[in-house]
């Protein structure tokens, strides 16, 4: 490929070098992909308006997350199985987030532990964390993510039931991955992905075998995961690991109105619009046309952020109009990670702040803080009109 200038040359390359099943397994949704396909889609139908004649000069796409300073309003979001994209993943995706000033947010279920990345990149970073049942699990997680001097934790509330995504099914999804005639056939096409896995050790989710009671091994894992998540999660569970952390907490996964203020309610310091890039309710709305209701619900009480379906920073200039105070991007940078390892991550944030930088000036502003609704044009229908019960 010649130039590398937007997400999706990223992610050409990126389906060229990493085997199949672990392509398949970021770029897919839930059952019929409705919300996957609509998280993108509906941002076609919002526009921009086209400003001139206005002074663009020393621009800034600067400003803060959680209170933290970041270069611009974009952290990666929390992606499982990462260094199964690229050998070390999480690793090298972290270091490309710290070099370019934003945060870096590591899975529960990542292949690099928390003390790998913590070890690797020396910076404060997010932790997800999943609501598993294993109350010793949980303090232990929390207590070795306190430890590694993380910044935050991100409660992942979406994900009690997993919705099912059929090409993982068809695949037989694992890591490490299952040798069958199919997937060997694969892996020998994708050289350079294998000989970077055959030179490091991290193959298997770090943060869970040899931590989890039980699971000493990769074989021990798909019991526990299947029986781990905790189905009976309420809100005042997630008051209680609010407590068990004590400190700042990013609660992900809301997408009604009322989610949002019990959120507020809980005294979180953000929460994350999101439907989980489509991969867990089919049939929800894109996560784009449940943010306005939502920031005007309880955007004055707490910091509304906002995922699913970023591809562009025109996506990114939206969100943030619509009134996000930031956004998480998932895809975007593992397609990145998959294409190139740390570069490729550099890569995919250059590209969406060159594009976010750009727009911004187009539409008239110099200050990405000072940009509200108004630069857009947006459907009156947009949100929707349904039927109360
Ligand atoms: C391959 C993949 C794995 C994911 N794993 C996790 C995870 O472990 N924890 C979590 O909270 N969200 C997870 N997510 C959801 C992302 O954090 C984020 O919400 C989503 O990717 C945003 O949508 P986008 O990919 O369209 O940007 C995952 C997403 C993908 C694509």
């Amino acid at each position: 490929m010649s130039a590398i200038t937007c997400i999706d040359d990223l992610k050409r390359l990126y389906k060229r070098r990493v085997p199949k099943m672990f392509y398949d397994y970021a770029e897919t949704g839930s059952w019929t992909e409705q919300t996957f396909r609509e998280n993108t889609s509906d941002f076609d139908k919002i526009y921009f308006r086209q400003r001139v004649a206005v002074d663009m000069t020393n621009r800034t796409t600067a400003g803060q997350m959680i209170g933290q300073d970041v270069a611009m309003p974009v952290a990666l979001a929390p992606v499982g199985l990462t260094g199964m994209q690229h050998a070390d993943g999480e690793i090298l995706a972290a270091r490309a987030a710290k070099k370019f000033g934003v945060p870096f947010t590591l899975s529960t279920l990542s292949i690099c532990s928390i003390e790998d990345v913590a070890k690797a990149t020396k910076a404060p970073f997010w932790f997800q964390v999943y609501t598993l049942k294993d109350d010793d699990f949980m303090e232990r997680l929390m207590g070795r993510a306190r430890d590694a001097g993380c910044s935050a934790v991100v409660i992942t509330l979406d994900l009690q039931v997993q919705g099912q995504r059929h090409k993982d099914l068809k695949n037989g999804l694992s890591a490490p991955p299952k040798l069958t005639p199919a997937s060997i056939a694969n892996m020998a096409t994708k050289v350079g992905w294998g000989l970077k896995m055959l030179q490091t050790r991290r193959r298997t989710f770090g943060n869970v075998v040899g931590h989890a009671k039980g699971v000493t091994d990769p074989s021990s894992l798909s019991s526990w995961t299947a029986e781990a998540f905790d189905h009976a999660l309420d809100w005042n569970r997630v008051a209680e690991l609010m407590k068990m952390w004590g400190g700042k907490v990013i609660l992900k996964g809301i997408m009604d109105t009322e989610d949002a203020r019990r959120a507020a309610d809980l005294g979180a310091d953000a929460i994350v619009v999101s439907n989980h890039g489509g991969r867990q309710l089919d049939g929800a709305l894109s996560s784009i046309r449940a943010l306005p209701a939502i920031v005007d619900a309880v955007g004055d009480r707490i910091e509304v952020m906002f995922d699913s379906g970023i591809r562009t920073g025109q996506d990114i200039l939206k969100a943030r109009a619509l009134g996000a105070s930031g956004v998480m991007i998932g895809r975007s940078w593992v397609y990145g990670l998959g294409a190139m390892g740390q570069a490729g991550v550099t890569k995919s944030l250059e590209i969406l702040h060159k594009e976010l930088d750009t727009t911004m000036a187009l539409c008239g502003h110099r200050d990405l803080r000072e940009v509200g609704r108004d630069i857009l044009l947006v459907p009156e229908d947009f949100e929707g009109r349904w039927q109360r019960n």
